[in-house]
């Protein structure tokens, strides 16, 4: 539907519009510390410019609400629907994606400005959009949300490039917490619900909540911590392929992998602020499924299924949405909360739900067409948003990715 102005009530108590500034202007903020040539770095394929962040999810609400929804919308400049289209296939040819980096023009000052038109044009429409791009403006700001975690972990690649070693910015480092010896909590053994349900906003790849089997099991009520990480390489795990699944091996000998990501030598590890101190009591942070999954082999135990994870997390705390949103980008390093400040491997494979139906249209392709060759993560990190994480969040990646703030948590059978 395109070229369709529709009045309506729409949001009559404004709640939308705000969360919407309060979105748009947190991405803005979190370009503030960045130069043009900071925005500009792509530090490998998968990640993104800094500058490419803030423009894409410009150019998302420009495209199918603007575009779609607004008689008469004039774009800021047509030419960058090649440029800022991610991967959807409706929308046509695109700049490829290893080449982000390459785009030095714009100028991160022209993106700035890119943002304020699609900004003020969102404001003047909103009080007049369809319901149908209500949805689509409340799918863009959670784009938005999923965009600026990984506006932090990019810019993180970013400066670990850099042997001068630069910080984003001040963090506290959290409090120092003691390890706590691992508790088992004994999981329910039956066919139980997962997914999420109709009330609020959720992805499609959430729906529909559905009925699974768990089989007797036990899940970690803590995360593994650094110290056992430190453990596991000082017996040798990186280096015996009996721990390791084939592809697994594989990997860490053809990236001569060692350590998590992003630890340097004497006990330090590169971070938002600069190079740090490993805090040894911390969740293990930046470990791939490969490593994920050696390690628990190790361990004696295995990751979590998906299902696991979600019935685990509802009976620590009915209320799991609000401990996820303790977390945010105020924080991006991970501490000592019980969900929320690292993403959780889990075995499962990310595909459809029974019943999964991807919504009409461009914004069909968001997750569905994703469903090859990735793990679910479950959880949030130190980098989501505050109140972008619940308990049916999924996140995928694929199993040798560990940019983002991945750690691990145990389980078991019983
Ligand atoms: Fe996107």
């Amino acid at each position: 539907m395109r070229n369709v102005l529709q009045s309506s009530c729409a949001d009559p108590d404004g709640s939308l519009s705000r969360r919407l500034g309060d979105t748009r202007q947190l991405t803005f903020d979190l370009a503030a510390p960045l130069s043009d040539a900071d925005a500009t770095i792509q530090p490998f394929p998968d990640a993104s410019p800094a500058k490419w962040h803030l423009a894409h999810t410009t150019w998302f609400f420009e495209t199918f609400v603007l575009r779609d929804h607004v008689l008469g919308y004039t774009p800021f400049d047509e030419r960058y629907g090649f440029l800022f289209n991610s991967y959807y296939e409706a929308e046509g040819p695109r700049h490829a994606r290893p080449r982000r980096g390459m785009l030095s023009r714009p100028s991160l000052d022209e993106v700035r400005s890119y943002r304020a038109h699609v900004d003020e044009a969102l404001e003047r429409a909103l009080r007049h959009l369809s319901s149908e791009a209500l949805d689509l403006i409340e799918l863009g700001i959670n784009h938005e949300q999923q965009h600026q975690e990984l506006f932090l972990t990019d810019i993180l690649a970013t400066f670990a490039e850099n042997p001068l070693e630069p910080a984003y910015g001040e963090s506290t480092p959290p409090a120092c917490f003691a390890i706590e010896a691992v508790s088992w909590q004994v999981g329910r053994e039956g066919i139980v619900e997962i997914g999420a349900n109709e009330s609020s906003f959720a992805f499609d790849s959430e729906r529909p909540r559905h009925r699974v089997f768990l089989a007797g099991h036990e899940v970690a009520n803590r995360r593994v911590t650094n110290k056992e990480w430190r453990e596991f390489i000082e017996d040798g795990g990186y280096r015996t392929p009996a721990l390791w699944l084939s592809d697994g091996w594989a990997w860490v000998q053809q990236e001569s992998i060692s350590a998590p990501l992003y630890w340097r030598d004497e006990g330090t590890e590169f971070t938002l602020a600069g190079r740090c101190e490993i805090d040894w009591a911390a969740p293990v942070a930046h470990v791939s499924f490969y490593e994920a999954d050696a390690f628990a082999r190790w361990a004696g135990g295995r990751l979590p299924t998906e299902a696991e994870w979600e019935d685990f997390a509802a009976s620590v705390d009915p209320m799991i949405g609000n401990q996820l949103d303790a977390a945010g980008p105020a924080l991006p390093r991970p501490g000592g909360g019980v969900f929320g400040d690292v993403w959780e491997w889990t075995q499962s494979a990310f595909a459809s739900y029974p019943g999964f139906s991807p919504a009409e249209g461009a914004v069909g392709e968001y997750n569905g067409k994703f469903m090859s060759g990735q793990l679910v993560l479950k959880g949030a990190s130190c980098a989501t948003p505050r109140g972008h994480g619940r308990a049916s969040y999924r996140n995928f990646f694929g199993p040798g990715a560990r940019w983002q703030f991945t750690g691990v948590r145990l389980a078991r059978d019983a």
